[in-house]
């Protein structure tokens, strides 16, 4: 490799061709290729700076707000920004975002106000710079549309979600009693090829993001249906039921209705992290067990930390039916 290519430069497509930057000539014959090299193209620079932490460093010191009133993270999705804002930066919050919007090179730059809330979780925030908070997020070659002032997206599970389209076996029925904008249903329709994913969803504004993005994902497979799991899921139909919510252990008696015979239960819950995971796995067992089931194999995890003292853990249950006396 000669490492060539200009990475300050955009790579653009012109007609049927695409040029790509590079910083010299190359010492080797570009025929084979089917390229050539072409002088003094202008090509456009990439957007955003190189070490964009000293870029906001700089901008913020230059209109006289320390640093320690402004973010330490921010979150990205699609093309909007969520920040926290410091109580100390809050009477320049409009200022501070538009300074973290230019330099990340962002659309709309939102305020999360108090985090998610109720059982539909819903987000808390209010924009501080720029307009609308509608964007698409691509994550894992997914679309995800969804507006980020009425929907929550957790980009921290992104392992969560890329994961589950793995484990998922070709030709699976799998039942989302959570289903959101698609989550994880999308994942599993698109890169995990079941059969059939039904996606149930009580928020009728989620459910709209969730049948816009099985049309945007060209998606056939995915099957969202509007209302509350527990009288829409389908019955004995599935071989892997997906629990993306902190209410799941509510639900227990609706997944093991949902599968036929022996399948996939994967349960989300928060817990107190010294009864991790020895709480989760009673829980799970005694629910199989009043379905008549066995519980195969369960595996958990900690998906990441919640609040000091809880985790958000998970587990992949492997269950089978009780041969009934
Ligand atoms: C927390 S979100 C999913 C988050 C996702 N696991 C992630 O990784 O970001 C859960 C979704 O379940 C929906 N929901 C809550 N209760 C429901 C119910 N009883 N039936 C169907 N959907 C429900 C909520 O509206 C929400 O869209």
């Amino acid at each position: 490799m000669e490492h060539l290519v200009d990475r300050t430069l955009k790579t653009v497509k012109r007609g049927d061709a695409v040029l790509i930057p590079v910083t010299a000539q190359p010492r080797f014959d570009l025929t084979p290729f089917r390229a050539r090299l072409e002088e003094h193209v202008d090509l456009p620079h990439r957007f955003g700076p190189r070490d964009p932490r000293r870029e906001l460093r700089e901008r913020l010191s230059a209109a006289g707000i320390p640093s320690e009133h402004a973010p330490r993270r921010w979150e990205r999705i699609g093309d909007v920004l969520v920040i926290r804002v410091p109580s100390e930066g809050q009477p320049r919050a409009r200022q501070i975002a538009q300074i973290f919007g230019t330099v990340l090179g962002a659309r709309t730059v939102v305020q999360d106000l108090s985090g998610i809330h109720g059982p539909m979780r819903v987000p808390d925030v209010r924009v501080l710079w720029g307009h609308g908070t509608e964007t698409v997020h691509v994550e894992g070659g997914i679309r995800y549309a969804l507006d980020v002032a009425r929907v929550m997206f957790s980009s921290g599970n992104v392992g969560e979600r890329i994961g589950i389209a793995e484990r998922v076996r070709p030709g699976a029925v799998v039942v989302d009693l959570f289903a959101g904008i698609g989550y994880f249903s999308l994942p599993i329709a698109v890169r995990g090829r079941a059969e059939t994913v039904y996606g149930c969803e009580l928020n009728p504004v989620s459910f709209r993001y969730l049948v816009e993005n099985t049309r945007l994902n060209r998606t056939t497979n995915l099957l969202p249906i509007l209302g509350d799991s527990r009288k829409v899921a389908p019955r004995g139909v599935a071989d892997w039921v997906i629990m993306g919510h902190f209410d799941a252990r509510d639900y227990l008696d609706v997944a093991f209705d949902a599968l036929r015979g022996q399948g996939t239960i994967v349960y989300h819950e928060l817990c107190p992290k010294e009864q991790y995971p020895d709480a989760m796995i009673r829980r799970l067992a005694a629910a199989a067990r009043a379905h008549w089931m066995n519980v195969q194999a369960i595996h958990t995890r900690i998906v990441k930390s919640y609040a000091p003292g809880i985790v958000h853990s998970a587990a992949q249950v492997e269950v089978t039916r009780q041969n009934r006396p």
